[in-house]
């Protein structure tokens, strides 16, 4: 898949003094449905987080609070996008190997996925990753 059609997102915001408010529907803003979501908290300074690619999932990241990186690598081409605000939200694509850094402390990864948790839909070794998209 293009490293291009990985996009930030940006999400409806219904912006009140008591507090604003954003909200995400499956199909609607995003492009898929959403069937999982997991986050990423309590991250010690300087860890990685991912490192793999997945066959089929297509996933929206989010930075709900403080901010990170996310390393896009389509095997071609390499970006890194920082994510600071939780009303924008990183599409991800299936076949799109990718890795997380800088997180700041307390901040808070939230993903969107389009299925289920499987082991089998992950790509965790990079050649072989590298391998699967140069024969495509
Ligand atoms: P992993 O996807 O490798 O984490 P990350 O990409 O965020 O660094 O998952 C870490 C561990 O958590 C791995 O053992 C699988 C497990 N896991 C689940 O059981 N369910 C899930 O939905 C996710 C995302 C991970």
């Amino acid at each position: 898949m293009d490293i291009n059609l990985c996009k930030i997102i940006d999400f409806p915001k219904i912006t009140d003094p008591r507090g604003n408010l954003t909200f995400i529907e499956g199909h609607n803003h995003i492009p898929f449905d959403i069937q999982r979501v997991y986050y990423l908290y309590d991250v010690p300074g300087g860890a990685e987080r991912g490192g793999h690619a997945h066959k089929a999932l297509h996933q929206l990241i989010i930075a709900m609070s403080g901010s990170f990186d996310v390393i896009l690598d389509d095997g071609k081409n390499k970006k890194r996008i920082h994510l600071n605000r939780s009303y924008h939200g990183l599409y991800v694509c299936p076949m799109m190997w990718r890795e997380l850094d800088n997180f700041s402390s307390g901040s808070v990864c939230m993903v969107l996925a389009s299925n289920k948790y499987d082991e089998d839909d992950y790509y965790r070794d990079y050649a072989e990753f590298i391998q699967a998209v140069s024969t495509k």
